[in-house]
């Protein structure tokens, strides 16, 4: 696959989204916390595409590149994936993808995530869903989410938890100092949540259509 730094746009290394007028929303909350669930409610109402991180990265590893060892390894430690290769996924699906206007479930992670995320697209969020939900909720729910997944066990996940309260967090604060976060109560049920979630996307002061 090729990196971020062969991208088509060498010169300044910057991504053929700077071309495109793409509105980009992120989704954060720790691991369990309903991203995925409410994403696909927002698809439903207000016509994004939902764009996972996570299921970007898996399907990646699945589809026998030559990053999928290291992809594996990672999400098995529930480390974060270089900033580059997560990047250009997400790239390369909102270059392919009609739409103008994408969910980014998962991502950032990382201060490096943000950075280079900006730098590479030259693409700030319109604002930040965060779903705020306690530990002891998100391992009921990720214990008995049943997907299959390689992570969705009792030790990876106690070390995706570390990870998102020394990592991920930073990325909220960060956004939460420009004004930029919608903080959600995700601990109630799935649609009382989606009830405060369409609030934050029918405010007055943001470009979103209601479908
Ligand atoms: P995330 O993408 O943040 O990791 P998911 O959306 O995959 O979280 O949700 C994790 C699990 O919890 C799924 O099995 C999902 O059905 C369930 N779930 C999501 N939101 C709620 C909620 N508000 N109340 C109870 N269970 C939920
Ligand atoms: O968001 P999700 O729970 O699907 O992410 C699963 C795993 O994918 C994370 O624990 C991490 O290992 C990897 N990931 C990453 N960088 C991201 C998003 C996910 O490394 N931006
Ligand atoms: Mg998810």
């Amino acid at each position: 696959m090729a990196t971020v730094v062969d991208s088509p746009n060498k010169e300044a290394n910057k991504s053929a989204l700077a071309n495109k007028k793409v509105t980009i929303v992120f989704v954060l909350g720790g691991p369990g916390s309903g991203k995925g669930t409410q994403c696909g409610y927002i698809v439903q109402h207000f016509g994004y595409t939902h764009l996972s991180a996570g299921d970007l990265l898996r399907e990646e590893m699945k589809s026998g590149s030559e990053n999928g060892f290291v992809i594996k390894d990672m999400i098995k430690e529930g480390k974060i994936v270089p900033s580059e290769l997560t990047i250009k996924l997400l790239e390369q699906a909102m270059l392919e993808n009609r739409n103008d206007k994408f969910l980014i479930d998962g991502f950032p992670r990382n201060e490096e995530n943000r950075a280079a995320f900006e730098a590479f697209t030259g693409i700030e969020p319109e604002f930040v869903l965060f779903f705020e939900c306690s530990e002891e909720e998100m391992q009921k729910r990720l214990l008995s989410r049943n997907q299959g997944r390689e992570d969705d066990n009792i030790e990876t996940i106690k070390k995706r938890f570390k990870v998102f309260m020394e990592s991920s967090l930073p990325v909220i604060e960060h956004y939460e100092a420009k004004g930029k976060v919608r903080k959600i109560d995700a601990a109630r049920p799935i649609l009382e949540v989606f009830e405060a979630v369409k609030a934050c996307f029918t405010r007055g002061d943001i470009k979103v259509n209601q479908l």
